[in-house]
This record gives structure tokens, sequence and C-alpha cells, in this order.
């Protein structure tokens, strides 16, 4: 049976999740992000994370070539930065940050960075899935998660 390509988001949608920025260095060195619900820890031994990038996304060149790549997770005061990041992939002006040790763009104000060496990518249909080897954390566990939830944000009340 065929699914319905806009039942099935509005399914998928069903699942709440958090929001991150990831973001990478590109070839000529200018720091860029896109924003990201895709994102999840995969092995504790060795430490892996996934995220998956849509093929067409502007970012996607840059995303298979670069060896390190930064996993911001959104705050919930930080929703200005998901909808910039969906919009802008140089969306940094006004925007904290400092470079990771790896030059990876780390975002301040997060409740957790993560910091990572591309492991594998694997084939996702019209996207790819991107593994990357846990490097550095930093985590703010005071600060409230950004949630995003059928299609809108939200917040722990
Ligand atoms: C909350 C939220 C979650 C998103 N999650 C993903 C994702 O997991 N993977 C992805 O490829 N794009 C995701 N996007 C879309 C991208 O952020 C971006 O809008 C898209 O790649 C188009 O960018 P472009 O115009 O630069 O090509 C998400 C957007 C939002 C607002």
């Amino acid at each position: 049976m065929a699914i319905d390509p806009r039942r099935f988001r509005e399914v998928c949608g069903q699942y709440a999740t958090g929001v991150a920025v990831v973001t990478a260095r590109c070839g000529e060195g200018r720091p860029t992000g896109v924003t990201v619900n895709s994102f999840t820890s995969v092995s504790l031994d060795p430490p892996l994370i996934q995220f998956s990038l849509d093929r067409k996304a502007s970012v996607f060149p840059v995303f298979l070539d670069v060896t390190h790549f930064a996993v911001n997770v959104l705050s919930s005061e930080q929703r200005p930065l998901s909808s910039r990041f969906a919009l802008k992939s140089d969306a940094f002006e006004e925007v904290g940050y400092a470079a990771g040790s790896h030059g990876c763009p780390v975002l301040e104000g997060c409740i957790a960075n993560i910091e990572c060496e591309k492991f594998a990518v694997y084939d996702g249909g019209d996207h790819v899935i991107i593994l990357g080897r846990v490097k550095e954390v930093h985590c703010a566990p005071a600060n409230e998660p950004l949630l995003f939830f059928r299609g809108g944000y939200g917040t722990f009340t």
C-alpha cells in the first residue's frame, strides 16, 4: 500500500522531539548550520550519534565533505535560532559561538553541545543518515529544552 507523503509527515509529527542546530565549517572556513529534529543517540561504546539530512538541503555538500561537526541542542529560549537556521545556513550574525576543539562553531546558550568526528554516512532515501563519533560534550542541565511536536514548537511547563 502506498503511503501518502502528507499523511506520513503528519504521523511522524506525532513523535515529540527536541531541536538542534548542526554546525560545521565549510571548505573556505565559513561557519554553516542547519536546524534538525532528527538527532538521536545511537551507541554508548563507541559513543555515536546520528541525524538525517535532506539531499536537497543547501548544506548537503558541506556535510558530505566535512570531517567534523557539532550538534547544538537548543534551549527553550533559542526558538529564533531554530527558525533562522532552517532558512539560512549562514545565520551567524548576532549568534554567540566559540570554535570547538576541531574548529566547528559551538553555539552559546544551548542545553548541550556535542562535538563529533564524522563516522559514517548511510543512504536514507531522499535523506542521508550521518553518524558522528562523539569527541567533546558540554551540558547545561539548568536550561529547559525547545520541543517540536505536530509541526509546532513547545516547551515543558
Ligand atoms: C524544527 C525543524 C526540524 C528540521 N529537521 C530537519 C532534519 O532533521 N533534517 C533535515 O534535512 N532538515 C530538517 N529541517 C529543515 C532544514 O532546517 C532546512 O529548512 C532545509 O534543509 C532547507 O534548507 P535550505 O533552504 O538551505 O536548502 C528541519 C526544520 C525545522 C524547522
